[in-house]
């Protein structure tokens, strides 16, 4: 490595040097001695602990089929493989999202066509997204914002009008219903994250379920390199050990990070617990604060990933940076799609949600958050809007 190299490393500020950090995964004992176990078993690809938590994922959504990949990044582009989206093909979906959600379409040759979000969920606008449907739409891609369902109802019925595919991006809904019935079994195809800081984690990982046996099939082979798992000659010595009907690329998860989301697995609803408890204890607080909007969440069916709120007195990025100074994390999700400079091609005019994003701030969300810690964040907050409000 040269100096200059050395010399940014060093000097890169850690998120993680934060006293209260933005989010945090938590993962300890329990989780290294699962990936130990699979050191043990010299057997680090994918292979049966993959398959068991693919087992599990699917019990838990009680989707027909769950195929683990190794990120939500590579089940959002393996779903646009799967389902056939290609060049020509038109994808709604909102702008304001994490990045990976519009690669993968645009990955796929397709073009996202960029549609609004609610002000109080910023989930689709739906209404939005069926004026922009044209002769070449193929597929709505919702978002599951900060874990909070869209309104799903809409959104398949929109799609059943116009013969449309649905694929959910759900990396922020795992553990989360609609309705009474879990996100991962409405959609043809939902995506979910396992990353670091998602509701649970594998390290890096992600799944894409679907209820449909031939959409399965196509899953496994877009995942797979394009090899159709069930053409494995795995006993005969001939030339042929496997054939290759389909696109693909090497996304399936390995045993070490499935080995992380079973024991996660096994977490979950204490993690669960732990947010809602600091979710609407910042609701609580924060409610009372004027130049604050809340976001609306149903905390019977939610399992929430993030804590946004909006600020409507254009302070936003000034709270940010008293946060900031008391060691306290705080993100912005997200910098709207359509703004960005790859994405420039794919023009849309989206008012609302260029002021949205100038409004939303992530506070610290993340099972493990201490009472003491949320006394100190809505203390910070209140505090830096009493200020405000007296200036
Ligand atoms: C909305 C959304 N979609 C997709 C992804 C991609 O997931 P991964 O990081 O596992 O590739 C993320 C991850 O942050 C996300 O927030």
């Amino acid at each position: 490595m040269n100096a200059l190299a050395q010399l940014q490393l060093a000097e890169r500020p850690s998120k993680s040097d934060l006293a209260i950090p933005m989010a945090r995964p938590s993962v300890g004992p329990a989780e290294l001695a699962a990936v130990n176990r699979v050191f043990e078993s010299n057997w680090l690809g994918s292979g049966p602990v993959a398959d068991r938590f693919s087992m599990r994922v699917a019990e838990e959504i009680g989707a027909a089929h769950v195929v683990a990949v190794d990120s939500g990044t590579a089940a959002l582009h393996s779903a646009m493989t799967a389902l056939g989206l290609g060049p020509g093909d038109e994808v709604i979906v909102p702008s304001m999202t994490f990045v990976s959600t519009i690669q993968a379409i645009v990955s796929a040759g397709a073009v996202p066509v960029f549609c609004e979000v609610l002000a109080d969920t910023m989930n689709m606008d739906v209404r939005d997204a069926e004026r922009r449907i044209s002769p070449r739409t193929r597929a709505l891609l919702p978002v599951h914002y900060g874990g909070e369902p869209c309104d799903l109802d809409s959104v398949l019925d929109l799609a059943a009008r116009y013969r449309l595919k649905v694929v959910e991006d759900a990396a922020h809904a795992f553990g989360s219903s609609y309705k009474g019935r879990p996100i991962g079994c409405h959609g043809d195809i939902v995506c979910f994250s396992f990353d670091p800081i998602k509701n649970i984690t594998c390290g890096l990982g992600g799944a894409a379920a679907t209820n449909d046996d031939e959409i399965a099939g196509r899953l496994r082979i877009a995942t797979n390199v394009g090899i159709d798992p069930l053409s494995v000659n795995h006993a005969g010595a001939g030339p042929q050990q496997y054939a290759i009907t389909g696109a693909g690329l090497r996304y399936r998860m390995s045993d070490v990070n499935a080995a992380i989301g079973l024991t996660q697995l096994g977490r979950m609803a204490e993690f669960r617990r732990q947010k809602l408890s600091v979710v609407e204890r910042y609701d609580q607080a924060f409610a009372a604060v004027p130049q604050v909007a809340l976001l609306q969440r149903n905390l019977l069916e939610t399992f929430p990933f993030s804590y946004v709120i909006r600020v409507l007195d254009g302070s936003r990025d000034d709270l940010r940076q008293s946060l900031s100074e008391q060691s306290i994390g705080s993100a912005v999700q997200f910098f709207p799609n359509h703004l960005q400079p790859f994405f420039a091609r794919f023009h849309a005019e989206l008012p609302r949600t260029e002021q949205l994003f100038s409004e939303v701030v992530n506070l610290p969300l993340y099972a493990g958050l201490t009472d003491e810690n949320v006394d100190t964040v809505i203390a910070a907050v209140q505090s830096f809007f009493g200020r405000a409000s007296q200036a």
